[in-house]
């Protein structure tokens, strides 16, 4: 079905109808909040990672505000080799001058200049009358028109100024010069029927000529910004500013992944597209999530870790026989490698039997009953239940139990700027002890590498985590460690008040999962009978 408030005119800008510019404000608006600063390197790399997104309009910054900003965009400009490279400035000439010097070597340029226009940011912020707002947009506009290709023109807290005067404004930036008319909800305000409004009314009384384009930037303090920038794209605008992980000031910015996403997923009810290649969405979101050091939350749509993983039974069980019954979209489609169905205490018979048989287990219907209930069991000690555990219990082990290794001694020491190192000793079931010292980046993989020599076990650490258990300075740290061993994904776990001493004990678990699964490894996974009931 299609969207019957859908605005199809097409005089809004030289763009083909139905396409929506992507402008990506990641490094402007998103980095310029707590936690999301980036180096100069770090903004390099995620502005190609944007690039070879295929984003139209990439903010890289505000030259004015240092000088590594100016150098930052600067040297992005210079990189991008299809992408129009932006940058910010406030009507004022310094900002304007120096967006300029900072987009010389850009293959093409924008300069957007913003002003606020609304009753209280002219009164509070400003102290400017409407007649000085408009001749200082006017003025900015033009002095920008004569450093970059383009210009945008921002009406800063544009959804609370009365819709009259900022008609007349963005008419005046039209006539000066702008190509691009942006009408921000800066305060994240709106709600999706009235920016609709608002985007019509402004399509239908603003004076400008056939190549303009409006454009939405919504913010998100109600959670609306996704919902009002698609509001906006309906009522007829043809550009939206949007930040990987909806990063940006405060609650953030209109989350570019699901404004993509909801245009292709429901393109036939917006009648738009996008030139974003989807399959590259989740890598620019790790890329990003990798540079900042901050997560993404679990559930976050297109790109949180459980978009695409399933563990209820139910859910799972339809999974199974139609992936249509709980996805809209593909997890390739958006460049995750596949849907998740994850082992919980949720989940049921079905998956559990996909999931060992993809081990190369083929339980029979009497091995099976034993597995589910012993899985079961150990579902509701574990908040996650892996591959290795499955394997153990499919081989009729606990894999919860302990041994043969036990860790009876551990010293760390980290040394400034050169690494660290780890003595640790073990001792085998069997009584056998054996103490090994390792370097290593830092003191957990200095464990990790002297683990490995006293047990002889090759691993590559491919995950480490650690969070707080609890609060205050006593907290107790958890570490969750993945490592790889010939090809395989080994999982372990440690609570301690040290954190390295937790992770050691994560360590410890993955090498003695392995060494039980050597010892158990005959017969071969596929003749799996009823092993669980007679171990
Ligand atoms: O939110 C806002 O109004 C802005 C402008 C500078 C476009 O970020
Ligand atoms: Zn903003």
């Amino acid at each position: 079905m299609k969207n019957p408030q859908h605005n199809e005119r097409s005089d809004n800008g030289d763009v083909a109808a139905g396409h929506v510019r992507i402008f990506d404000t990641t490094l402007r608006d998103g980095e310029q909040t707590p936690g999301f600063s980036m180096d100069r390197r770090a903004k390099l790399r995620m502005a190609q990672m944007l690039e070879a997104l295929g984003v139209d309009v990439l903010e890289a910054g505000f030259p004015q505000a240092s000088p590594d900003d100016f150098a930052a965009v600067a040297q992005i400009a210079g990189a991008l080799q299809h992408t129009t490279a932006c940058a910010l400035a406030r009507c004022v000439p310094g900002d304007i001058d120096s967006a300029g010097r900072a987009l010389e070597h850009a293959r093409r340029s924008r300069i957007h200049v913003f002003l606020s226009t609304s009753p209280l940011h002219r009164e509070h912020k400003l102290g400017m009358s409407k007649q000085q707002v408009l001749d200082a947009a006017v003025a900015g506009v033009e002095r920008a028109a004569k450093l970059a290709h383009e210009v945008e023109f921002s009406a800063e807290d544009a959804m609370r100024t009365e819709p009259e005067f900022l008609a007349e404004v963005f008419s005046a930036a039209a006539a000066a010069g702008a190509s691009t008319l942006n009408a921000p909800d800066t305060v994240g305000y709106m709600t999706p029927a009235e920016i609709a409004e608002r985007f019509a009314w402004l399509l239908a009384n603003v004076r400008r000529g056939p190549h303009v384009v409006f454009s939405s930037h919504c913010h998100n303090d109600l959670g609306l910004a996704v919902a009002n920038s698609l509001a906006a794209v309906g009522a007829g605008a043809r550009q939206v500013e949007c930040t990987i992980n909806g990063v940006g000031e405060r609650a953030g910015n209109a989350s570019l992944e699901e404004v993509v996403m909801a245009m292709k997923v429901r393109g036939a009810w917006f009648g738009t597209d996008t030139r974003i290649d989807t399959r590259k969405l989740y890598p620019a979101s790790r890329l990003l999530s990798e540079l900042t050091g901050q997560n993404v939350q679990r559930n976050k749509a297109i790109v949180g870790e459980n978009a695409f993983a399933h563990e209820s039974g139910i859910h799972q069980h339809g999974m199974l026989k139609h992936r249509g019954t709980y996805e809209i979209m593909r997890p390739e489609d958006v460049g995750i490698a596949e849907t998740r169905l994850v082992l919980g205490k949720h989940s049921g018979r079905a998956a559990l039997r996909q999931r060992l048989e993809a081990l190369g287990h083929a339980p029979d219907d009497a091995a099976m009953d034993d597995i589910f209930a012993r899985f079961k069991a150990l579902a509701d000690r574990k908040r996650e239940i892996h591959d290795d555990d499955l394997d153990a219990l499919a081989r009729g082990r606990d894999p919860d139990a302990a041994g043969p290794w036990r860790l009876t001694r551990l010293d760390t020491s980290a040394h400034l700027g050169a690494g660290a190192s780890a003595t640790v000793k073990l001792v085998h079931d069997d009584g056998h002890a054996v103490a090994e010292a390792a370097l290593g980046d830092g003191p957990v993989d200095a464990v990790l590498r002297a683990m490995e020599r006293a047990t002889d076990t090759a691993l590559q650490l491919t995950r480490f985590q650690v969070q707080a258990v609890g609060e205050g300075g006593d907290a107790q740290g958890e570490a969750r460690l993945t490592a790889r061993h010939r090809d395989r994904d080994w999982n372990g776990h440690g609570v301690s008040t040290d954190i390295v001493e937790a992770a050691a004990q994560a360590a410890l678990a993955i090498v003695n999962r392995i060494a039980q699964q050597q010892a158990t490894s005959t017969p071969s996974p596929r003749s799996t009978k009823a092993q669980g009931a007679t171990a």
